[in-house]
């Protein structure tokens, strides 16, 4: 899988010296080239003077607005660039608080694609024209403002690589993850308590029955303690889920196409 990110902060992304993804679980699946992760400055393609990338909002306000061109054309080259011929679709998201809330479901959608393509919005937001035109999938990773998008790239990015295959070592696997569901059970449960050595600390101990050897009754524990957990902390995972109601928002979500946005040059 390859992602691209568009950013005015690619160093950010660095695995080499390694940033934030160059580490733990995302950085071993880069360098075992499980992925692909490049990221591009979207300053190198603006055809200005000062390499300017945003400029005062139309209508007064305060902040500046990410401009059309240097984002246009930065996507037609990344896209443009691949490792394999011909170019693998991209899709095409953009991080913004108004975007689609990122839920594990939408983390599974999106681990199916051979491209994503993320750009970072920064400053106030990005032109609107050129979002039309590129009509990302827009995802939103919470209710709150960052000063950017490239931490919440940073977030997709590694909640993706956990779902690749190789990616967790032998003794981590995403299956109990909270959230992950499986097949024989769609319920996104948050997951159970976890205990390691030693047996007794400072007068707490482990649960009786994780030192059974009962792998059935362990397992039963385990999710009892799963439901317990989410009834308590997050009822709301647990109510029956809406049947698919016509959504008003610009991206549906995970039912979107791989990119309906023009084709670019
Ligand atoms: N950019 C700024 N805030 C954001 C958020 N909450 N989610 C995604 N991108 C953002």
């Amino acid at each position: 899988m390859r992602i691209d990110i568009l950013t005015t902060f690619p160093e950010m992304f660095a695995i080499q010296p390694p940033a934030a993804l160059g580490v733990s679980i995302p950085g071993r699946a880069a360098r075992a080239g499980l992925v692909e992760i490049v990221a591009t400055n979207i300053r190198d393609f603006a055809a200005n003077k000062h390499q300017k990338t945003d400029d005062r909002p139309f209508g007064g306000g305060p902040g500046m607005v990410m401009m059309c061109q240097p984002l246009w054309d930065a996507v037609a080259h990344a896209e443009a660039a691949d490792t394999v011929s011909p170019p693998r679709p991209c899709t095409r998201i953009l991080l913004t608080p108004q975007g689609v809330p990122l839920t594990q479901r939408l983390v599974e959608d999106l681990a199916t694609r051979p491209r994503l393509l993320l750009i970072a919005g920064h400053y106030e937001g990005v032109d609107e024209r050129v979002i039309e035109r590129l009509a990302p999938l827009e995802i939103s990773i919470g209710d709150y403002v960052l000063s950017g998008g490239e931490l919440a790239a940073m977030v997709l990015i590694d909640a993706l690589v956990r779902l690749i295959p190789g990616a967790l070592g032998d003794e981590e696997s995403s299956l109990a993850d909270s959230f992950s569901t499986t097949p024989q059970d769609p319920r996104p449960l948050l997951d159970c308590p976890h205990y390691t050595r030693p047996r007794d600390w400072e007068g707490a101990s482990v649960p009786e029955i994780l030192l059974s050897g009962d792998h059935a009754r362990i397992a039963r524990w385990r999710l009892e303690q799963r439901l317990a957990r989410t009834q308590a902390r997050r009822p709301d995972l647990l109510a029956p889920w809406p049947t698919a109601a016509p959504s008003s928002h610009p991206n549906p979500g995970v039912e979107s196409p791989v990119s309906d946005g023009e084709a670019l040059p």
